[in-house]
């Protein structure tokens, strides 16, 4: 604005014809030296009320309007949150038909936190950020991190695991990377949107410790430190109250004690009351399919509950308007961040820069389970042939989930990448193995497989099989998919173990071929009857549009794996507390009985052994941790203490290994899990290095929430630090004191 002030001045000065302009033409809400506040405050005072309320709805599938007569820009949102959703026409679901909308494809959230690298949230944020710029959005909607509470839930893969400390360290990062490109980050679904089934009115239940301790510390670290300009109201209802016009999570929580500054969006019909959503604390309202409208009625906007029946308050008085200025203010503040920002970066679509950095999160985000004999990685320069068998080493995986499904620039299947890794140099042989689900579309985009196959299920096994035992190596690809009851937005899995068969078809490789590894393509546990036979297994996520080219890079070992798991596998699903606890999916109320007992804090506290731990993840090299001590007994309230480990890279290869640090409270007040993951590193070292880890403890990672105080609080007594690779594999700990 700069600019057009100094040739105002020129002009006014130079006398020429017209009237005489001053500094004071720029209208301070278009001047951007101008603060914040004041450019918000002004384009307020100018403001008709219909005006005001016409920012706080939709006025299409994915935009809002702005303020046409003060040049004030719509709002346009897209999913997220794992790349750029295709455009869909204005008042429907349906392709709009564009033919530069395709996007890449990034791993999905559960991958990124399965890196432990924070580096990595702020390569994606920045990147996925970068393509929303580019296609001109101001809204991401996304990340995602409702926390991983069973292995059932169809949207686990669009979140970031169990933990409310990994989580909460990795949220961070991608909402800074988007927001530096001037489109808003909108952290979804706040809250307790922990499964598919009935999510439209499930009552959640819960006590205040586990709300606090473990389903809101990721929101909050996004709010607090990341500064996200949105967040998105979830479906399911707390207190009785839609999540979307909830007066404790909304008005008290988040824009109380967080002190949240932007903006409350509702999920996409997750509206259902105006007086509600007015004082509720709701800012913008999408997707509402009022009156008995059906999709695409062409006024159905007029009829939203933030729209005419809002105005008709207002106009009656029974509405204030103090609360209307204070949502107009909120959709002002995030137009100024975002859509009038003139100073954000153009941003880049499918550059090289983003399909590395695909490649390179995938890669990192992978986690090596098990590898029995040293099976991976298969050395290229021994094998003559390799069988790849399964449906998921040829489905692509972009296509399909819900509202995450992309439209995709490219994609590379496991395939694919397995073949252009050999090139002529080993016989690739594929073999389907079993017929999973043949659907390639979602929402009018095609993937453009055919994946009909018309033979029998016993002839594709006796296939898989001689194919297996004529490879020296063979590479299952399976696990889940995109589609209804797999991972998948609308609904939940059905069952624990693997669909389609795939246990069989495993159990079968095995007997054929010893040098098997398994790999999944997923976004949940699943079960592994098979596992005592088969030697090594690698879970591979979905993970997007460089996903077959990242596997290669892991199974012939040009990336070494450094992933670590995000949420347990437990070894049969009633394992898990949620599940044993007779509470899932309930019906119209699902009450968390585990209380914070989730994931790993229920196994521990319950010695139930999981299949795969939460921080478990192998390696192709070895790593000793050791000497875990600290540097003082006690730390006192204000103090801090540090806790020192070594690690050494052991093995003959360059590789990551992330050392965890975990703290029990050995004298408490309140039940406590046995210990909780406080902080984490990732160490890249060649062989032979050695490095020093150190985590600094300070009281307030030893805090509790006292629901009888309704206070967090560090209580005196004794602690312990446990320092290991995983949360089953401490390799040292070390008592200390909070005075
Ligand atoms: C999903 C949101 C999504 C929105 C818009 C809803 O059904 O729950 O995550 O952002 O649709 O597509």
């Amino acid at each position: 604005m700069k600019n057009i002030s100094l040739l105002m001045t020129f002009a006014s000065m130079s006398g020429g014809c017209g009237r005489a302009s001053t500094e004071t033409d720029v209208a301070p809400y278009l001047d951007e030296d101008q603060p914040l506040d004041i450019r918000v405050e002004d384009a307020l005072s100018r403001m008709t009320l219909e005006e005001k309320v016409a920012l706080l709805h939709a006025q299409s599938k994915f935009s809002s309007a702005g303020v046409p007569r003060l040049g004030i820009p719509e709002v346009w949102c897209t999913d997220g949150p794992h790349g750029i959703r295709a455009e869909v026409l204005w008042d429907e679901w349906e392709q709009a038909g564009w033919t530069n909308d395709s996007c890449t494809a990034f791993p999905a959230l559960t991958c990124l936190a399965a890196t432990w690298n924070p580096e990595m949230s702020a390569l994606y944020g920045k990147s996925v950020g970068e393509e929303a710029r580019y296609r001109e959005k101001d809204v991401l909607l996304g990340p995602g991190v409702n926390i991983y509470r069973m292995p059932l839930n169809g949207r686990n893969f669009e979140y970031m695991g169990e933990d409310p400390f990994l989580s909460s360290r990795m949220v961070v990062p991608y909402v800074r990377g988007v927001q530096a490109n001037g489109v808003a980050a909108c952290v979804k679904h706040f809250a307790l949107n922990n499964q598919e089934t009935n999510r439209q009115q499930v009552n959640v239940v819960v006590d205040d410790r586990a709300l606090r301790e473990i389903y809101l510390p990721a929101f909050r670290a996004a709010v607090e430190e990341g500064k996200a300009w949105a967040v998105m109201g979830s479906y399911n209802r707390y207190k009785g109250e839609f999540c979307c016009h909830n007066h404790y999570l909304l008005n008290e929580i988040l824009k109380g004690e967080w002190n949240f500054d932007g903006v409350v969006i509702s999920d996409w019909g997750g509206v259902h009351d105006t007086k509600q959503a007015i004082e509720n604390g709701l800012d913008m309202e999408f997707g509402s399919w009022t009156d008995g409208l059906t999709w695409g009625a062409s006024n159905a906007y007029d009829n939203y509950y933030l729209a005419r029946p809002y105005l008709e308050l207002l106009r009656s008085g029974e509405a204030s308007e103090a609360t209307l200025d204070d949502k107009a203010r909120r959709v002002l503040r995030l137009i100024f961040r975002t859509a009038m920002n003139r100073r954000k970066p153009f941003g880049s679509l499918n550059s090289p820069e983003h399909i590395a950095a695909a490649r390179r999160i995938a890669g990192e985000g992978m986690v090596l389970l098990k590898n029995d004999n040293g099976v991976l990685p298969f050395d290229m320069s021994q094998l003559k042939t390799i069988a790849v068998i399964g449906e998921n080493a040829v489905k692509m995986m972009t296509v399909g989930g819900g509202s995450s499904s992309l439209k995709v620039h490219h994609e590379c299947t496991p395939l694919e990448g397995i073949r252009a890794a050999v090139g002529n140099r080993v016989k690739v042989l594929y073999e389907r193995g079993y017929v999973g689900d043949v659907t390639t579309s979602y929402n009018g985009v095609d993937s453009g497989q055919d994946l009909a196959d018309s033979r029998t299920s016993g002839q594709l096994l006796a296939d898989a099989v001689a194919a297996a035992r004529q490879a020296d190596a063979v590479l299952f690809v399976g696990g889940l998919n995109k589609s209804d009851y797999q991972d998948c937005e609308g609904a939940d899995r059905r069952e624990y173990g693997l669909p389609y068969g795939q246990d069989a078809v495993i159990e079968a490789l095995a007997a054929a071929n010893p040098r098997l590894a398994v790999v999944f393509v997923s976004g949940n546990a699943v079960a592994m009857p098979w596992i005592d036979r088969v030697p090594a297994v690698l879970e591979a996520w979905f993970s997007g549009s460089e996903a077959g080219n990242a596997l290669a890079d892991v199974v012939f070992g040009a990336v070494n794996p450094s992933g670590k798991l995000p949420f347990t596998f437990p070894v049969r699903l009633e394992d898990n507390g949620a599940i044993a606890m007779g509470e899932f999916p309930g019906d119209d109320t699902v009450t968390y009985r585990e209380g914070l007992f989730v994931g790993y804090r229920w196994h521990e506290a319950r010695q139930i052994a999981p299949l795969f731990a939460f921080g478990h993840g192998l390696s192709y090299t070895t790593f000793d941790v050791s000497d875990v001590r600290s540097d003082r007994a006690s730390l006192s309230a204000k103090g801090r203490i540090r806790i020192s480990a070594e690690v050494t890279n052991t093995g003959d290869m360059a590789g990551a290994e992330v050392v965890q640090l975990y703290i029990g409270d050995e004298e408490s007040s309140l039940p406590r899990p046995v210990k909780e993951l406080k902080g984490f590193r990732k160490v890249f070292l060649a062989p032979g290095e050695h490095q020093t880890v150190t985590f600094d403890i300070t009281p307030d990672l030893l805090q509790y929430y006292d629901d009888t105080k309704a206070a967090w609080v560090a209580e005196p007594g004794a602690f312990t630090a446990y320092v290991g690779t995983a949360s089953d594999n401490i390799c040292g700990t070390v008592g200390f004191t909070l005075e």
